[in-house]
């Protein structure tokens, strides 16, 4: 664990939590490279004996040294737009190891990816097919395309991030794929090259995954028999982590259910974890400003919805512990933000003997966390430290003032 309690401080590897929030104040990120190395190691170690690239989806933590430390382990990368992409190019990542999803891909972005040399698309509709065809042929060169494909399995996540059903704008029906399979190969800007799908985020069961590669299959053996041989089948994201009592597959488990379907077939293995990689990686440190004790208890801290959306926006549950024990009584509080909202609260109900003053640590905030953060009440945005053995380092500096106004004018 990069995250542990001793003589009840909680550390981020060698380096007391405590320690950072001085040092860099607070709301603070603090991510653990150990832990990001031994999580992406673990895929790695998983799926070892076949041929496979780990995509890691940046959407769940684009900072700079997170890129550049998956980049130097050898991971590729997944996108959803040209930010992303420029993150990755920025960081070292190498765009031949990139796959680039997202339902609604500009041309520019189409431009600037087949200009650097991306690995493939992941393209969503015939729309986008042939916009990518055009884009291409303008630029001499064939797009590496692979469909996604929509298996309609339920992942029996948050309705907010589920994508594998019918109902959900991502991906092609399964049902038609094989017919625009048929088209896009008569397309001279395109090159096809693989599968994909994704089926939701935050996965706790394996089975419909196991279900969606199945389909998914029977589609590859299809076009197969068309004489459309793909080269990479890419089976998305979306394990979950153990926020509270979850009790997500590791990728090991994953690897062996997956293993007996893809057996003897030549395809390259894509995967896109985010938070499995980053999610455990990382912490949201906020200070106690105050107590408030009325109808109910609540715990006034300087972390908002703006910093950690999630707790807001899908009611989601993260542990949130004092960085520092400290004897007393407890109580049962709200833990609330500055924010004008009702919705602005990182959790409810939470068992804390606490005092203002005091820096809390929201966990397993490494994904989804400063990447959904914003402005909103003109809040600059937290700075992120990255900690490696006894070190840290400012990653990402708290926003300044004028950074709130960047870019704006007052017409004269
Ligand atoms: N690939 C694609 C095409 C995706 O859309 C996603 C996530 C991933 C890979 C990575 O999924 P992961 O391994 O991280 O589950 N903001 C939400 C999660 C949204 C996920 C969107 N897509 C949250 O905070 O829970």
């Amino acid at each position: 664990m990069s995250f542990e309690r001793r003589d009840g401080r909680l550390y981020a590897e060698d380096v007391p939590l405590e320690d950072l929030a001085a040092r860099f104040g607070t709301p603070l990120y603090v991510y653990s490279r150990a832990a990001i190395e031994s999580a992406w190691q673990a895929y790695a170690a998983a799926f070892a004996e076949r041929e496979h690239l780990i995509c890691y989806a940046v959407k769940a933590n684009g900072n700079l040294a997170v890129l550049a430390t998956l980049a130097r382990l050898g991971s590729g990368f997944d996108i959803v737009s040209q930010g992303e992409l420029e993150r990755v190019l920025a960081a070292g990542g190498d765009p031949a190891r990139t796959v680039f999803s997202g339902v609604g891909k500009g041309e520019a972005e189409m431009a600037r990816a087949l200009e650097v040399g991306i690995l493939a698309f992941n393209v969503e509709s015939e729309g986008e097919l042939h916009r990518l065809d055009a884009v291409a042929r303008r630029l001499g060169q064939r797009a590496p395309v692979s469909l996604r494909v929509n298996p309609d399995v339920d992942a029996e996540t948050h309705p907010y991030i589920s994508t594998g059903l019918r109902e959900n704008k991502f991906g092609i029906d399964i049902a038609r794929a094989e017919a625009v399979y048929r088209e896009a190969v008569t397309l001279p800007g395109i090159r096809v090259t693989g599968v994909d799908f994704h089926i939701g985020s935050q996965l706790t069961r394996i089975a419909p995954l196991a279900e969606a590669l199945e389909r998914t299959l029977g589609l590859v053996d299809r076009l197969a028999a068309a004489g459309i041989p793909l080269a990479h089948i890419d089976v998305g994201g979306g394990l979950g982590i153990r926020y509270r009592d979850e009790d997500p597959p590791a990728p090991a488990a994953l690897a062996e259910a997956l293993a007996p379907a893809l057996a003897g077939r030549p395809q390259r293995l894509l995967l896109e974890p985010g938070r499995a990689l980053v999610g455990d990686a990382g912490v949201l440190l906020t200070r106690v400003e105050y107590l408030k004790h009325d109808h109910r208890d609540f715990a006034i801290v300087d972390a908002g919805m703006n910093d950690l959306l999630r707790p807001a926006l899908y009611d989601a549950w993260q542990a949130i512990e004092p960085v520092r024990e400290r004897r007393g009584r407890s109580r049962c509080y709200d833990v609330v933000g500055p924010v004008c909202e009702s919705a602005d609260f990182l959790g409810r109900g939470r068992e804390l003997a606490i005092a203002p003053g005091d820096v809390l640590a929201v966990r397993s905030a490494g994904a989804y966390g400063f990447v959904m953060s914003s402005q909103y009440n003109a809040r600059r945005r937290a700075a992120e430290v990255l900690v490696d053995g006894g070190r840290a380092e400012l990653v990402r500096a708290r926003e300044s003032w004028e950074d709130l106004w960047r870019g704006e004018r007052i017409p004269g």
